[in-house]
């Protein structure tokens, strides 16, 4: 039996998914925030987006510099995740306000995040609005990954209502 629920309540139950940091803006403006809203919008070529609300100032610093960074986080990351989703880089330094430190990419003029895992650096090729967010679509020019990280130490988030939780990735269940 199954019950007709409301369209809030049925998106509840989707399946829980990553989080990221995405680092944005250059050298005296850098700036971090917390993403949920993330795809992979094709393969070859390698584009991936980030949905960003208009009222966030990583918007204005995405769209005049057309370049993010998408971070990994692991474990160690879960304070910054906070910290870069509760604050505005409008009124604060957000890498020193989460204790990080912004690294020097091989493609892009965004900060990478030195103490994220894995560093994804983009350049937009196309830009969508989608009701209260507008999807970024960058082009993947460069990768970096920590030689001891393993995928399954990325860290996933669960929206519930007003507030959420982070889950470890779970066990392997099948083979494809
Ligand atoms: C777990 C989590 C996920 C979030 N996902 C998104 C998202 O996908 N898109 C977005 O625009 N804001 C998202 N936010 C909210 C922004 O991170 C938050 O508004 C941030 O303070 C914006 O910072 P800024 O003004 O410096 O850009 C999320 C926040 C949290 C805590």
């Amino acid at each position: 039996m199954k019950r007709e629920v409301t369209v809030q309540d049925g998106l509840r139950q989707m399946p829980i998914r990553p989080v990221y940091l995405v680092s944005c803006g250059s050298e005296r403006t850098n700036n971090i925030l917390s993403v949920g809203m993330f795809a992979l919008f094709s393969g070859k070529p390698c584009l991936v987006g980030v949905g960003i609300a208009p009222s966030r100032h990583s918007y204005d610093l995405i769209r005049k510099s057309r370049e993010f960074v998408v971070n990994v986080i692991d474990e160690k990351l879960v304070d910054a995740v906070r910290i870069c989703g509760e604050n505005s880089g409008r009124d604060s330094d957000k890498f020193r306000l989460a204790n990080l430190t912004a690294e020097k990419g091989v493609k892009v003029d965004a900060p990478l995040i030195k103490e994220s895992p894995v560093n994804i650096e983009c350049k937009i090729v196309n830009e969508v609005e989608t009701g209260d967010h507008v999807w970024f679509i960058g082009e993947v020019l460069a990768a970096h990954v920590r030689d001891e990280y393993k995928w399954k130490d990325g860290l996933l988030f669960k929206w519930i209502g007003e507030n959420g939780f982070y889950h470890k990735v779970g066990e392997k269940i099948g083979e494809y």
